[in-house]
Formats: structure tokens, C-alpha cells, sequence
């Protein structure tokens, strides 16, 4: 056989094969046309390779090469043709590839934050105890953050670098101006405009200059607590605290009382909870100082009462195993995803 020959009609072999791969609309009739150009048994291109034996010796390494090439050719045709069939370029696309019975992608939901989470939840435990909301402002004066707190003028609290001071606001107010450093504030501003008895909660942010770690954050939540009556004790803040905690920790919760010193409680205890096979700092608590009560206008000798004020962050860490209290501000979907 001549090698021209041969040569034509591995080219017409070719053409053919395009055309008919191209040509397929559906997964059935592309198989039909693989199986007459690659069929292993007597497929077209086994047909054409039969003359190869037939070809002069000299021109066999021609022949044999444009073989290669031509089978190459053909079976890559095919898999292109494949992959237009499972990209949706079938009958049943429109030419712009868009397919209106594929089921379409779902719409990502979000959900409340875990911080958000858990204080709705401590708002619904608290108020079950009798305990309304009270709100106050995130920029303070020193009146409320400090002097009313029974927090001398040279106090280290006070501090330029344990405060954010805002120098703006100062201008604009005539007077120091600072990012509260704790909800403390809010129980001023409730008694100063509440006879007793009172009983609230108050919950929201409040800003320190400390290095972020595992457990410290600059800005993080409180949930302060206060309670104002005759006849208020040291034995109702344990209680509510007891309550309070295992409510939303579980009753085998185990919560401890450190001493501990507040300017504006007296006596003060430290409240730590387990967390992670030890201890961990919830916050502070204590019976009002006689002098902040005298400071809104409450007589210490008809009244007293107690003052709590834990950490937001902390109370969800324990609840739901967090390690680090970073986790929360990441914006880290697969952390978030988990509450
Ligand atoms: N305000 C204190 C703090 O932020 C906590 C506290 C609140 C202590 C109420 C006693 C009473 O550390």
C-alpha cells in the first residue's frame, strides 16, 4: 500500500471522527460514535491501522508516526465532546450554558453571634430573676466611671494608660472623656435617677488598654448586676450568683468566692468559675460601698445592696469550651459556624 494513501485516509479518518464527536447531543449517541472510530474490535481507526502491515518497510516510522498523531487526535476529540456533555453544553442548554433544571446553589444563612447569643440568654436567666435591663452610654465622664465609684483622684485605674481617653470628646464636652472601662457606670446612672428599690442588669461593652491573650481583650462585654433594697445581703449575691451561674453553666457548675478590694463595694470578692480543668476570673462583686450610695443620694443607714460585674466573653468561654477569647473577633466563619 502506498504511503500516500494511508496517509489520506488517516486525514479523512480524522475529519470524520471530529465531525461525528461534535456533531453528538447527548451521552447515547456519542458513545455510538466512539464506539465507530475507537471501537477496540473494529472500529474505523483499527480498520485504517491494518494497512500499517501493508505499508513499504522504508516508510513504516512515517506511517507509524501520523498513526500516533491521528489516534491522539480522535481520542482527544472524544473527550472534549465528553466534557461539553457533563458541562451542561448538551440539548438541553441554551447557548448560554444556562441550565434552569439544575438545582440551584443555596443562599448562605447567618446567625447571631455567639457573644449576642449569650446575652439574650443571661437578659431571659436574669430577668426570670427580676432583673430589668438598664442601658448607659460607651463614653463617660470621670464622674460616672470613677468618682461616683468611690475611686480616689490619685487612683491607678485612673491612669493615662489604662484608659482610652478621648481627646476629642474632651473638647466637646469641656471635661475628661473616656471609653468606660466598665459597666459599673450604669448603676450610677440608674440610682441617680431611681429611688430604691432597684434591681437591673446591665450589659455592653467596655474598652482597657490590655494586651489581647487568650482570656484579655481591649474591648469586651460585661454583664453588671445590681440589686438595692432594705435589707439586702452578702447571702442574696452568693445566691444569685449560684443561680445565676448554673442556669446558664449547668447545675454541676462550680463557682468560687475570692476576697478581693473594690473602691466601690465593701466587703468585695472576686468570682472565678471552672474553666479548662482549673479557674478562671469571671469578675467582681460586692456589697455597695456606703459611699457611692450616699454619691447618687440613697441613705446607707435605709438601704443596701449588691453590685456584680462579670465578663460576657468569659461566662460563653466556659459554657462552650473556647480556649481563646480572640476566637470571637476573628470573623472566622468556621469558628462562628459552630454556635
Ligand atoms: N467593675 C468591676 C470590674 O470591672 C467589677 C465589679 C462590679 C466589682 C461590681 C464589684 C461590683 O472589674
Amino acid at each position: 500500500m502506498a504511503l500516500a494513501d494511508f496517509l489520506a485516509d488517516l486525514d479523512s479518518l480524522l475529519t470524520s471522527a471530529n465531525a461525528a464527536f461534535a456533531a453528538a447531543a447527548d451521552s447515547d449517541s456519542l458513545e455510538v460514535a466512539r464506539v465507530e472510530f475507537l471501537g477496540a474490535k473494529s472500529g474505523r481507526l483499527k480498520t485504517v491501522q491494518q494497512g500499517l502491515g501493508k505499508i513499504d518497510k522504508p516508510d513504516k516510522p512515517a506511517a507509524g508516526k501520523k498513526l500516533n498523531e491521528v489516534k491522539k487526535a480522535i481520542t482527544a476529540a472524544f473527550e472534549q465532546a465528553q466534557q461539553n456533555l457533563s458541562a451542561g453544553g448538551g440539548e438541553d442548554a441554551g447557548d448560554d450554558g444556562f441550565d434552569p433544571t439544575l438545582p440551584g446553589r443555596r443562599a448562605r444563612l447567618g446567625h447571631i453571634h455567639p457573644i449576642t447569643q449569650t446575652i439574650e440568654q443571661l437578659k431571659e436567666i436574669m430577668g426570670r430573676l427580676g432583673f430589668s435591663v438598664a442601658e448607659g452610654p460607651e463614653v463617660e465622664d470621670k464622674w460616672h466611671n470613677f468618682d461616683a465609684l468611690n475611686i480616689p483622684p490619685i487612683h491607678p485605674a485612673r491612669s493615662e494608660l489604662d484608659n482610652f481617653y478621648l481627646a476629642t470628646a474632651e473638647k466637646a464636652a469641656g471635661e475628661p472623656m473616656l471609653l468606660r472601662s466598665q459597666t459599673s457606670t450604669v448603676q450610677i446612672r440608674v440610682m441617680e435617677k431611681t429611688p430604691p428599690p432597684v434591681r437591673i442588669i446591665s450589659l455592653g461593652r467596655v474598652y482597657r488598654p490590655d494586651t489581647a491573650d487568650a482570656t484579655h481583650y481591649p474591648m469586651f462585654h460585661q454583664i453588671e448586676g445590681l440589686m438595692v433594697d432594705r435589707g439586702v445581703t452578702m447571702a442574696d449575691l452568693k445566691s444569685v450568683l449560684r443561680l445565676f451561674a448554673s442556669s446558664f453553666l449547668g447545675g454541676d457548675v462550680h463557682i468560687r468566692f475570692r476576697p478581693s478590694f473594690f473602691p466601690f463595694t465593701e466587703p468585695s470578692v472576686e468570682v472565678d468559675i471552672s474553666w479548662q480543668g482549673g479557674w478562671m476570673e469571671m469578675g467582681g462583686a460586692g456589697m455597695i460601698d456606703p459611699n457611692v450610695l450616699r454619691a447618687v443620694g440613697y441613705d446607707p443607714d435605709e438601704v443596701t445592696g449588691f453590685a456584680f460585674g462579670l465578663g460576657v466573653e468569659r461566662i460563653c468561654m466556659s459554657r462552650h469550651q473556647v480556649t481563646d477569647i480572640r476566637e470571637f473577633y476573628r470573623n472566622d466563619v468556621r469558628f462562628l459556624e459552630q454556635f
